[in-house]
């Protein structure tokens, strides 16, 4: 089964032709990074009308990339949510226009999920030897822990209370002046410094053995900065990056082994930015006793093979002729009007 992914929830337009959910025949994502970086943050209005300049042009090159047409394709998959209302509702809006006037399936994807799918693709492993697995997302919006007992089924066990892994990461880069995204920044420079130089603290950890809280963290850090502000050199920063570091990727690796110490799982999926810290996964072989699966680095960040993957699951779920996915009376969600059963 073919199916288009299209997504367009954030500063990224990002259109992919996936066959069985694994294997990607084109995905092409187009970052709006340069025309945000002078508002020093994504501005919703301008990164809607970006993706309305492009994404048209961006499907018929992910086609020809393919080497398919239109008719190949057997449903469309689109970002319903969380992300910026204006910008979702262009990808939806094109790709209803798509879905209708080409009488295809139309199945609305949650971006959230739709991450996990990025760490299968490509994956040799059967979906027997996968599933039931432990689903991280940690990037700049989530810190989710999911229990999956098949492709499409999500519970939620542990979010973040405060900030994200990686918004923390993007903070204390900006405290620092490494720029953004602050993650490959902090990374780096830590490969130079000594994880165990700073003690950090864990607050959270007396409140909840399975929630994320990074706001402390960050504050910590602020203070630290300060208290050392007169003797700080690059040395010293960089002592500071890496026992950040080891403390923030700690906490994902100790909340994922709580989360195992309640379910039975045969392996854990990684995904979301923060899948791409090359020592979160040296921390995760060395601690977590189950397989692991992580991203290609090009599948870690937004991209749209991700939506289609979790698309063709929820297709073969429901059967392509479902009625459902000839329902064009949906929206968008934001971030901020979901349940806890669609974070
Ligand atoms: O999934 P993503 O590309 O975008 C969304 O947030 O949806 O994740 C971006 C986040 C940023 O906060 C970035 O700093 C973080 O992932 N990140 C990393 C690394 N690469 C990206 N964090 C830690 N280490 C990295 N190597
Ligand atoms: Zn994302």
């Amino acid at each position: 089964m073919l199916v288009m992914g299209i997504e367009s929830s954030c500063d990224e337009t990002a259109i992919s032709v996936l066959r069985d959910g694994k294997e990607v025949l084109s995905s092409n994502v187009y970052s709006q990074i340069e025309t945000h970086k002078v508002f020093g943050g994504v501005v919703p209005e301008v990164a809607a009308r970006e993706h309305l300049k492009i994404i048209h042009k961006l499907a018929i090159r992910t086609l020809e990339d393919a080497k398919v047409t239109i008719e190949d394709i057997d449903a469309i998959a689109v970002t319903r949510g969380p992300g910026l209302v204006g910008a979702l509702l262009v990808g939806i809006s094109y790709a209803k226009g798509l879905a209708m006037a080409t009488k295809k399936p139309l199945i609305p994807v949650n971006h959230v999920h739709a991450h996990v799918h990025g760490a299968l693709l490509g994956v040799d492993a059967s979906n027997d030897e996968i599933f039931p697995c432990l689903a991280l997302v940690i990037s700049g919006g989530h810190s989710n822990i999911y229990f999956m007992e098949s492709p499409t089924d999500y519970e939620l066990m542990a979010y973040t209370i405060d900030d994200a892994c990686g918004e923390s990461f993007d903070k204390v880069a900006k405290l620092f002046g490494l720029g953004y995204p602050g993650g490959p920044r902090i990374e780096k420079l830590a490969q130079q410094g000594d994880e165990n130089a700073f003690k950090m603290p864990r607050m959270v950890e007396q409140k909840s053995k399975l929630y994320f809280s990074y706001s402390g963290l960050k504050t910590f850090m602020v203070n630290l900065k300060k208290k050392h502000d007169s003797e700080l050199n690059e040395d010293m920063i960089a002592d500071m990056c890496a026992s950040f570091q080891k403390e923030a990727l700690g906490q994902l690796v100790r909340k994922t082994k709580s989360c195992l110490t309640h379910k039975r799982v045969k392996s854990i999926l990684v995904a979301g930015g923060v899948a791409a810290n090359k020592k979160f996964k040296e921390y995760v072989s060395k601690d977590i006793p189950v397989p692991c699966y992580f991203p290609n680095l090009a599948y870690c960040s937004d991209n749209a093979a991700m939506i289609a993957g979790l698309g063709y699951y929820i297709a073969i779920e429901k059967g392509l002729d479902n009625k459902d996915f000839y329902n064009y009376g949906w929206d968008a969600f934001s971030r901020y009007d979901l349940s806890s059963s669609k974070r």
